[in-house]
This record gives structure tokens, C-alpha cells and sequence, in this order.
């Protein structure tokens, strides 16, 4: 598990260069990323949080049994505008709403440098534009619906019962 950067840490506010070479190091910084993200129990990582300025990202939906590995991504279309709360394992203990995109269209390559599509909605195309936005040194608070709409997080309370199967699952997390 890699060390996470938390605000203000310089290295979330600069640009990641893009990757030109998949080699060794680069699939053994991703696997890094998918081990960090998910001890972290985020749904997404980008290489800065990790303080590595390359174009890589990670994505695990709660449903999804793979992790979504992304390199050299890309928001190529945009559509309709909602708000939504987030977080981010960089800013710990707080949340805020922001404004997001409804459908994003994203490409990018996987890991074996294969060029990848895909049409997002809902949480995943929340995390593509939040975890591409780390790509560039932009992070949620820079997109809050307003400035006051930024809170701590309240503590979290025990589930009466101990779910089935670990951590309950939550709307709203992110990486
Ligand atoms: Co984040």
C-alpha cells in the first residue's frame, strides 16, 4: 500500500505527464494503486494521490468485481449537469456538493495499452471526472456548487446490525 497525499500537498495541485511507455514499473504501480485504493475503501485513485505525476487512474465501483484501470484518460463528451456529494481520500474528513456531469464519454488505454471507450453514468462517471480532474491538479472543492456547500464529516455511527459482508455500502464515496 502506497503512502496517500493529503491536502495541501503540492504534488495534487500539478499536472501528470502522459504515459509513453507501459512497461514493468508502470503495471507495478498499478497493481500499487488497485491495493491502496481498495484498503483505502475508495472507488477511485489517481497517480498524484500516490505522488506519481503520470496519466494513470483507477476505478472500483462497489458492483464491480475488476477494477477499471485507466492510462492517458480522457473526458472526450460531456452531457447535462447534476449535483452530487463527494469526497476524496486526498481530503480527508470532509464532503461537499459539487457539480458533475450526468453522462461522460472516456478514452484512454488499459493496461496492456489496448485503447478503451467507455459511455458513463451515474457514480462512474463521477469518479472518471473526479479522478481526471486529479490528473490535472484540479480537485472537488474547486467545483462546489457553492463555497459554504463544504462540511466535515460527521463520525460514523455502527450499524445496529454487523453487515453480511464487510463495509456497508455508501453512495457517495470516492477516490
Ligand atoms: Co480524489
Amino acid at each position: 500500500m502506497l503512502p496517500m497525499r493529503i491536502v495541501p500537498d503540492p504534488i495534487l495541485r500539478q499536472k501528470a505527464k502522459r504515459v509513453s511507455s507501459i512497461g514493468g514499473s508502470l503495471q507495478r504501480l498499478i497493481d500499487d494503486m488497485i491495493e491502496t485504493m481498495q484498503e483505502a475503501n475508495g472507488v477511485g485513485l489517481a497517480a498524484n494521490q500516490v505522488g506519481v505525476l503520470q496519466r494513470v487512474v483507477v476505478i472500483q465501483l462497489p458492483e464491480d468485481e475488476e477494477p477499471w484501470v485507466f492510462i492517458n484518460p480522457e473526458i472526450i463528451r460531456r452531457e447535462g449537469e447534476r449535483e452530487v456529494e463527494e469526497g476524496c481520500l486526498s481530503i480527508p474528513g470532509y464532503r461537499g456538493m459539487v457539480r458533475r456531469s450526468v453522462k461522460v464519454r472516456a478514452k484512454g488505454l488499459d493496461r496492456n495499452g489496448k485503447q478503451v471507450r467507455v459511455s458513463a453514468e451515474e457514480l462512474l462517471a463521477q469518479a472518471l471526472e473526479h479522478e481526471i480532474d486529479h490528473l490535472d491538479g484540479t480537485l472537488y472543492i474547486d467545483r462546489l456548487v457553492s463555497r459554504d456547500q463544504l462540511w466535515k464529516e460527521e463520525p460514523r455511527e455502527e450499524p445496529q446490525e454487523a453487515p453480511a459482508d464487510g463495509e456497508p455500502v455508501e453512495a457517495g464515496r470516492t477516490g
